[in-house]
């Protein structure tokens, strides 16, 4: 069980497409009793948006009055975790004033009195500066796209890994080199390469982590 919390726990995650931070921050929300945001269903929301509509992805205007309507009380996974709306996402992610409508939303739930676990690109740096605990998780290239291969063909069939593995670097390369909040470990973040290890061996580590924090205050 978790230990009992003398104060609001917030546990910030990073880390790059496909490298297991949505599982891992789904399991320790779950170990914590604390919610859980997966902000990337955020920025999925605004391009599922235009896309509905046929706006362009550099549409700002429109992106923005997308950006003010999203709810994050009705943020569906199953619509929004499609490869299409994820691309998408990348290129609306970009446009600050969509960003800073987004983050307000995104700060206003880390906020929460019970604490809250929060996952993305930028929660370390620019969303929750100040979060308890901030893991960046990362893999390589080739083994996030191995992962994000048998999630296909575990779904609904056959998938291409030379394809996935070049979506996944030409995101990176979006992700990391936009201008406004690129994603980067905060320079206080835990870094977990999770190359090597399955989510079992990820979630133990990480809570290793959160424990030491929240035992000592420092995580040394
Ligand atoms: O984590 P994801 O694949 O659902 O994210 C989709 C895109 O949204 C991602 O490629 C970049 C953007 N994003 C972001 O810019 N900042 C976040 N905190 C989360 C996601």
């Amino acid at each position: 069980m978790a230990s009992p919390l003398a104060s609001a726990l917030v546990i910030a995650i990073d880390g790059p497409a496909a490298s297991g931070k949505g599982t891992l921050a789904r399991r320790l929300a779950d170990y914590y009793h604390l919610p859980h945001l997966d902000t990337g269903l955020t920025y999925r929301a605004v391009a599922h948006m235009l896309l509905a509509k046929g706006w362009p992805l550099g549409d700002a205007p429109h992106a923005v009055e997308a950006a003010h309507l999203v709810d994050l009380g009705g943020l569906d996974r199953t619509v929004l975790s499609a490869h299409a709306v994820g691309e998408a996402a990348s290129k609306i992610a970009v446009i600050p004033e969509v960003r800073r409508i987004l983050v307000d939303k995104q700060r206003v739930f880390a906020a929460q009195p019970s604490g809250a676990v929060l996952d993305g690109r930028d929660i370390g740096t620019v969303v929750c500066p100040d979060a308890t605990v901030k893991l960046y998780v990362t893999a390589s290239a080739e083994v996030r796209a191995r992962r994000r291969l048998a999630e296909i063909e575990a779904r609904d069939g056959s998938g291409d890994f030379a394809t996935i593995l070049a979506d996944i670097v030409r995101r990176d390369e979006r992700d990391m080199g936009r201008a406004d909040s690129p994603l980067r470990p905060a320079a206080d973040a835990h870094l977990l390469d999770t190359s090597e290890m399955d989510i079992e061996t990820a979630f133990l580590a990480a809570r290793a982590i959160i424990d030491d924090i929240v035992a000592t205050g420092s995580g040394s």
